[in-house]
């Protein structure tokens, strides 16, 4: 067996030992170079996803004597015989035109070049096959769900392998779709604020698939009064202000007249406050409650406070009328609610008596 020394291509060194081990390459015949070697075909690229399986086909002739099945230079099938103790590998077809190996479950290591060496006659001719290995992509690290204070540098990242190298991109999905926020695995917001809130999404792609996970990035702010407006109410009447803050956390409030706090229930007050709205309800106005009266919303992170004041009116004015209207028409509804309600006891009465002598009637009928 002649000394091989192979520096640019050591595998096809081996095939020739290993291929000279079958006799299908006479011990003499050098490792050629140029035109004339069997190892100058073109090569096909075979491309296969992980876990699937893939044919190896090999075009044979009669002039065929020998014919061998090789990964890099190690022999999977020579002729009939499995040299290979991979159980994934199986002769699928060898007749006088086609000599077919399958590989099952195909994973990444598979991955290079199979050679289908032929011996014919005269020499020997190799096939080649670049298999390629595709796999999904899998987010394998994404940052946890995140609640930083407004103005904070945030840094989110999203890693995934795949094959061919995954292509990851973020998005800004909710409160409001904004499209692509960055082309890579890190997406940084400086100074974030309130806007920057939501659910982003991290989506690597490649061509076998497309893998997402989400990331939410709540943005934590102090509270600023949205809504607070004064009214004008008549003694004895019912009023309502009203004092409205956006926070992150949602706001806590707390109601001052002058500089005394109020609680709940004192003096025929009543506070209900739910999310981003607080009330102060008088449920009969009186002179002592006319004043000016102050909100106070906070969280963690700071305060924001607005004066209301609750005044005096004799008549509806056109400030007042919208408030007024609303009490005055929820009372004509109760009213006429109350009239409906008798009406409808009477009819329901008359028809009842309906009924039972339309029923006596019947009966009398039958009778005869
Ligand atoms: C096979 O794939 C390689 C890259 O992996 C590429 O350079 C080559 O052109 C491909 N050959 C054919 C025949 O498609
Ligand atoms: C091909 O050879 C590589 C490297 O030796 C090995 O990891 C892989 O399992 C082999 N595959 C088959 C189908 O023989
Ligand atoms: C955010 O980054 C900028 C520039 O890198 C820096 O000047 C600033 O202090 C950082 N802010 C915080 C809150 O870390
Ligand atoms: C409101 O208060 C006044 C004086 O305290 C009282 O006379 C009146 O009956 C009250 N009205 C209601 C609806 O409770
Ligand atoms: C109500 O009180 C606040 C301070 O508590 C003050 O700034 C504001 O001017 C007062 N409003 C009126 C109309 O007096
Ligand atoms: C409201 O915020 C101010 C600073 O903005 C702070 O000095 C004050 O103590 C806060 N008041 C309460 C009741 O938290």
């Amino acid at each position: 067996m002649g000394v091989c020394v192979c520096f640019v291509t050591p595998w096809r060194c081996l095939v020739v030992l290993s291929l000279r081990l079958l006799f299908l390459v006479p011990a003499g015949a050098p490792v050629q170079s140029g035109d004339t070697s069997p190892f100058n075909r073109v090569m096909d690229n075979l491309t296969v996803r992980q876990g699937d399986s893939i044919a190896l086909r090999c075009a044979i002739d009669n002039q065929m004597t020998r014919t061998a099945w090789l990964n890099r230079s190690t022999i999977l099938y020579a002729g009939r015989d499995k040299w290979t103790l991979d159980e994934r590998v199986s002769l699928q077809l060898y007749n006088n035109r086609e000599y077919t190996i399958k590989i099952n479950n195909v994973q990444v290591q598979d991955e290079g070049l199979y050679t289908c060496a032929v011996q014919t006659n005269l020499h020997p001719r190799t096939t080649i096959v670049h298999l390629i290995v595709q796999v999904p992509p899998t987010i394998m690290t994404i940052s946890p769900d995140v609640s930083v204070n407004e103005g904070a540098n945030v840094s989110i990242v999203c890693l995934a392998t795949g094959k061919p190298e995954p292509v990851v991109t973020w998005r800004h999905l909710s409160p409001i779709a904004q499209g692509f926020m960055s082309e890579e695995e890190y997406l940084e917001i400086p100074s974030i604020t309130k806007q920057d809130a939501g659910v982003y999404e991290c989506s690597a792609s490649n061509e076998v698939s497309t893998d997402i996970k989400k990331v939410q990035i709540i943005v934590n702010f102090p509270p600023y009064i949205s809504d607070a407006k004064n009214l004008g109410v008549a003694v004895g009447q019912k009023g309502i202000l009203r004092c409205e803050a956006i926070a992150v956390p949602t706001a806590a409030f707390e109601w001052y007249i002058e500089d005394r706090r109020i609680f709940s229930g004192f003096n025929g007050i009543q506070i209900q406050s739910k999310g981003r709205l607080s009330m102060l309800t008088f449920l009969n106005v009186s002179e002592e409650d006319y004043g000016n009266y102050t909100c106070m919303a906070s969280n963690k992170l700071g305060n924001a406070t607005t004066s209301l004041i609750l005044y005096e009116t004799n008549e509806p004015t056109s400030s007042t009328l919208v408030q007024e209207k609303t009490t005055s028409t929820k009372y004509a509804i109760l009213r006429d609610v109350g009239a409906a309600q008798d009406v409808k006891s009477v009819g329901a009465g008359s028809q009842a008596s309906a009924c039972l002598l339309l029923v006596l009637c019947v009966q009398l009928l039958l009778k005869f």
